[in-house]
């Protein structure tokens, strides 16, 4: 039987190589989506189509949801419905201006529930792991593995807030506009340009907290799992599981104090 995580981590790391490797001093876009402001670059498309070989040829009766190329095959064998979720660059504008902050993001899912995960933040040299029930784990070249544990039993006045903003400016003006709620409640915001890797600083303890509107299952699937198996918690608002409207990821205690700030801001809307 196919040892998904490790599959995941050596395609992650080979698409990541290729990234470095063919990276021009200034990528450019090659096209704009749901705004002008939200582009690709031709590294995007030939980072999914090398994920999309390299998943074909391990397994070829698998179903891939990629960023780019959308959802692709698909069959149902006895270990149950096999899907791939895939962003190829997450966090392509850092990408583009060389900021650290960029990372391949894969997630596999088995009949719905995702059972591995893994961000490699490619210029950071660091790759999150986690299986599900096993834990999560930053890898390092020439380093042990290191076990991921959140930050526990902080309360939202010391707690340092990771979030983000989507490509429509409606969105972002309502974004800026929970912005101004949010900020003086909390330690500090940070926007670092990347969801897979914002959930990762939550897992590793970098940041307390993590939440954004927009964000689609290719962003936060694998971060998603990375962060809960190191022990925090990931939703939506008012009970619900996370979705693109709303994704709230923090240690216990802190998970509960985020929700019930945002809930009255009405995050939820575009202007
Ligand atoms: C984006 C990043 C960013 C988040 C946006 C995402 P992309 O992904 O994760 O941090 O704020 O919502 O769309 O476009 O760079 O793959
Ligand atoms: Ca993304
Ligand atoms: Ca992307």
């Amino acid at each position: 039987m196919t040892d998904f995580l490790d599959l995941a981590v050596g395609i992650a790391r080979e698409a990541g190589d290729m990234l470095i490797a063919k990276r021009p001093a200034r990528p450019e876009a090659v096209e704009t989506k749901s705004s002008m402001t939200d582009v690709v670059t031709a590294l995007d498309r030939a980072s999914e189509e090398l994920i999309r070989d390299r998943v074909r040829a391990a397994r070829p009766g698998d179903a891939i949801l990629g960023e780019e190329g959308g959802e692709t095959g698909g069959e149902v064998t006895g270990e149950g419905r096999v899907r791939w979720i895939v962003d190829p660059i997450d966090g392509t504008v850092n990408f583009m201006y060389g900021l650290p902050d960029w990372a391949v993001s894969i997630a596999v899912e088995v009949d719905g529930e995702v059972v591995a995960g893994v961000v490699n933040v490619v210029p950071r040299g660091e790759l999150f792991a986690a299986r599900k029930g096993g834990g999560a784990e930053l890898l390092r070249a020439g380093l042990p593995a290191m076990p991921l544990r959140c930050n526990e039993a902080v309360p939202l006045s010391q707690a340092l807030i990771a979030t983000g903003f989507g490509y429509q400016p409606g969105r972002r003006a309502v974004q800026a506009e929970v912005l101004t709620h949010v900020l003086p409640k909390v330690r500090d915001i940070r926007r670092g340009g990347s969801c897979a890797s914002d959930l990762c600083s939550v897992a590793a303890g970098r940041v307390d907290g993590y939440y954004e509107r927009g964000p689609q299952y290719w962003d936060f699937a694998a971060g998603g799992l990375i962060a809960v198996e190191a022990g925090a918690m990931i939703g939506g608002l008012r009970g619900r599981p996370y979705n693109p409207g709303m994704t709230v990821c923090a240690t216990p205690g802190l998970f509960e104090e985020l929700q019930d700030l945002l809930a009255p801001l009405d995050p939820e809307r575009d202007a």
